[in-house]
């Protein structure tokens, strides 16, 4: 893989007003970059702003403050044409496709929506052997196009709409919980369509879920948010192997593991509490009411993110030398871990 980078995200904020000054703050000052080519996953619990994130990435949202980049262009400066590109590069997969699929319209209809938008045929014959080719693309064929949503299993109606992210032959696919609503036995044929597609057109992939373990088969690098902040971010394998952040450390604890033996010694965190609303998200770390290790300047102070690994980031006092220092963290380790 390259490491040409293709989307960059600067102090990202998106608050949604709530009227007498208060806000629900949705995502509160995210920055992350992503490489040309690659699949960042994108994991938290509900309403931790990962769909929010998605939509002011792809300019769905306007951020109430930062900046995304795309392609070394800012996103605000971006003229009608340049956003006309941007807008056929830049699609989104959805996580129930029934919903995002309008019943009126037959499978060849669908798709051809957005190409009729972007003017991309001229020629009827040739845009139904685009289509076609698309409906082969995900899996289906040439019989289906004529069908409605209704007539297709939940995996294939995924199917349908991504052949329909498709269609403007886009660089970057968001994909929100593609494969969520779907049975575990599609949920697999699904994540292996995608990977096969992104590596025959060289697709850029925002992958959204809700746990660990449905990122890791499909994630170069994984990025996990809590309550608005990205908390840590790394190469799959290094967040799967060493997690740092409490709050990932929790996560992962969560998620099975295949070896028997290893599952039998699985330390399971309970994180304690709710998670707090982010319309008055606690002061300082926002993990602090449910982190174990919670300690004196976790209230006060935001922690940063900084890199703790060769690119990995963590959002933790822990590992900030100058909150506390290396003795002083096997301390703290030692005693609740
Ligand atoms: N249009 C909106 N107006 C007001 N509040 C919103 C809006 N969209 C999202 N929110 C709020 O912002 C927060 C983040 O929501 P978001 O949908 O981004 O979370 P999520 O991580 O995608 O959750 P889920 O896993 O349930 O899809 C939530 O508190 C949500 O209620
Ligand atoms: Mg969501």
């Amino acid at each position: 893989m390259n490491r040409d980078i293709l989307l960059k995200v600067n102090h990202l904020k998106k608050h949604f007003p709530l009227g007498k000054g208060k806000a629900v703050k949705a995502v509160d000052g995210v920055s992350l970059h992503m490489y040309r080519g690659e699949t960042l996953g994108i994991v938290g619990e509900s309403g931790c702003g990962k769909s929010t994130l998605g939509r002011s990435l792809i300019g769905l949202y306007q951020p109430t403050e930062g900046e995304v980049i795309y392609g070394g262009r800012n996103l605000k400066d971006m003229n009608e044409k340049e956003r006309f590109a941007f807008h056929r590069n830049m699609q989104m997969v959805f996580q129930d496709p029934y919903a995002s699929l309008n019943p009126r319209s037959t499978v060849a209809e669908l798709i051809a929506e957005p190409m009729d938008v972007h003017g991309m045929y001229k020629n009827k014959q040739e845009k139904m052997r685009a289509i076609v080719r698309l409906l082969e693309d995900v899996g289906l064929n040439g019989e289906h196009a004529n069908r409605y949503p209704h007539e297709f299993s939940g995996g294939q109606r995924q199917r349908i709409g991504i052949a329909r992210a498709l269609a403007l032959n886009p660089e970057f696919i968001i994909a929100d919980e593609p494969i969520s609503a779907l049975d575990v036995s599609v949920q697999a044929q699904v994540i292996n369509l995608l990977k096969r597609l992104q590596k025959e057109k060289g697709l850029t992939f925002l992958f959204i879920a809700h746990d660990l373990s449905m990122v890791k088969q499909i994630s170069d690098r994984i990025g996990v948010m809590y309550l608005g902040h990205m908390v840590e971010m790394a190469d799959s394998r290094a967040l799967y192997e060493r997690p740092f952040h409490p709050y990932t450390q929790a996560l992962l604890s969560a998620v099975p593991i295949p070896d028997p033996d290893k599952e039998e010694q699985r330390e399971r965190i309970i994180l304690k509490g709710e998670i707090p609303s982010p319309i008055d998200p606690p002061s300082g770390c926002t993990f602090r009411t449910r982190c174990r290790y919670s300690m004196e300047a976790c209230a006060t102070m935001a922690p940063r993110f900084q890199e703790v690994g060769q690119g990995h980031y963590a959002a933790c006092h822990l590992y900030d030398s100058d909150v506390v220092d290396a003795g002083k963290r096997q301390k703290i380790l030692a005693v609740k871990g």
